[in-house]
C-alpha cells in the first residue's frame, strides 16, 4: 500500500476510494495552494500526488520526489504538469476527461448569452433600482444569438458540445478550426472546417476550446483581434494564456471587437486590472466551467480511481503519458 498526498480539500467520496484500497492519505484540507517548500515536504516519500490545475508540478519538483509514481490531476487540462519530465522519470500522469464536457459547454454558452444580452449589466441595473419603466430604447440592448455564426477554436469534446448547443438550440451556423477535421461535428451539427483567419473574419462569436500548449499560447493577440469583426464577442473557458489579456483590453476599448466573456485568465487568479474596469459587454467568471456539484464530484472520484489503478501497477483509465509503461505493485 502506498502513501498519497492530496493537495487540496476534495469530496470525501474520493478520499474513501483511496482509503478502501488501504492507502495512507495526507490531505491539505484547506483551499490554499501549498507553497512550493511545503508541497515538497508533504509529498516527500509519497508514491502519489492528487493535485489541482493550479499546483505546478515541474521537473525540479519531480527531482525532489524520487518516490513519486503517479500524478493524478483533477482536471482535464494538464498544462500545470511537465509531461515530458514525468515520462522521462517513469511517472504516470492522469487527468479527468469526459465527465466535465457538458458542464463546461453549458458555462461557455451561458457566458456567450450573458455577454450578448448584457445580462450581468442588466442585473446590476435592476438591483440598483434603476428600472423605472419599459422603454423601446432600453439601455441594455444586446445583440441576437440565434442564427448567428459561432466560430469554435478547438473541436475536441467540449468544442463539439458547444457546437451541439449552438446548432440544435440556437440554429446557429457553426464553423471551426482545429488540429483535425471532426466528422461527427460536421455531420451532426453542420460544422464547417475553416482556416483560422477565415474563422476570425466571419464569426459573430468565437469560443475557445484548445488546450494550452506552446502553439496555442497567445493565439489571440493584437493581430487576431484586428482580423475579427467589430461586432464579435470572444468567449474563453479553456486556458487564460491562449489570449493576450492586455491586447484584449485594447481591442475591446478601441472597439476592435464588441466584447468578451472569460472564465479563465492569463495569470490566474489575477485578472488584468483594466479588464475589471470594463463592464460593458465584458463578463468575467472565476474559472467555474466545470463547477457543478455533480461534475466536480465525478472529477474527484475519477482522479481517485486513476490514482488507485496507477498505484496497483495497472494502466490507469485516463493516462496522459502513454509512453510510461505500467509497473508491478512491488515497484511502487
Ligand atoms: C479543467 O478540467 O481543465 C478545467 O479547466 C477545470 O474545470
Amino acid at each position: 500500500m502506498a502513501e498519497i498526498l492530496i493537495t487540496r480539500s476534495v469530496f470525501q467520496d474520493a478520499v474513501d476510494i483511496l482509503n478502501k484500497k488501504g492507502h495512507t492519505i495526507d490531505i491539505n484540507d484547506s483551499d490554499e495552494i501549498l507553497p512550493r517548500r511545503e508541497l515538497v515536504k508533504r509529498a516527500h516519500g509519497k508514491a502519489g500526488i492528487v493535485c489541482l490545475l493550479n499546483d505546478k508540478i515541474d521537473s525540479a519538483l519531480m527531482d525532489e520526489l524520487p518516490s513519486l509514481k503517479v500524478i493524478s490531476n483533477i482536471a482535464v487540462g494538464y498544462d500545470n504538469i511537465d509531461i515530458t519530465a514525468a515520462t522521462q522519470r517513469g511517472i504516470m500522469v492522469t487527468n479527468t476527461p469526459g465527465v466535465l464536457t457538458e458542464t463546461t459547454a453549458d458555462l461557455a454558452f451561458a457566458l456567450l448569452l450573458c455577454a450578448a444580452r448584457k445580462i450581468v449589466e442588466a442585473d446590476e441595473y435592476t438591483r440598483a433600482g434603476k428600472f423605472k419603466n419599459w422603454q423601446l430604447m432600453q439601455p441594455h440592448m444586446g445583440v441576437d444569438v440565434y442564427e448567428k455564426t459561432l466560430g469554435i477554436v478547438g473541436m475536441g469534446a467540449i468544442g463539439q458540445a458547444m457546437a451541439k448547443r449552438a446548432k440544435k438550440g440556437f440554429d446557429m451556423r457553426v464553423i471551426y478550426y482545429g488540429s483535425s477535421r471532426k466528422e461527427t461535428a460536421e455531420k451532426e451539427y453542420g460544422a464547417q472546417f475553416v482556416e483560422f483567419d477565415e474563422l476570425l473574419a466571419i464569426s459573430d462569436f468565437i469560443s475557445i476550446h484548445v488546450p494550452l500548449t506552446e502553439k496555442t499560447r497567445y493565439m489571440f493577440s493584437t493581430e487576431a483581434f484586428k482580423k475579427m469583426k467589430n461586432s464579435a464577442i470572444l468567449i474563453n473557458t479553456a486556458r487564460g494564456p491562449v489570449v493576450d489579456e492586455a491586447a484584449l483590453v485594447e481591442a475591446v476599448k478601441d472597439g476592435q471587437i464588441r466584447g468578451a466573456a472569460l472564465d479563465v485568465f492569463e495569470e490566474e487568479p489575477s485578472v488584468h486590472p483594466e479588464l475589471i474596469k470594463i463592464k460593458e459587454n465584458v463578463v468575467l467568471a472565476p474559472h467555474i466551467g466545470s463547477a457543478s456539484i455533480e461534475t466536480r464530484l465525478r472529477m474527484a472520484k475519477m482522479a481517485a480511481r486513476n490514482m488507485a489503478e496507477g498505484l496497483k501497477g495497472n494502466r490507469p483509465p485516463n493516462l496522459v503519458n502513454e509512453k510510461v509503461t505500467s509497473r508491478k505493485e512491488t515497484d511502487i
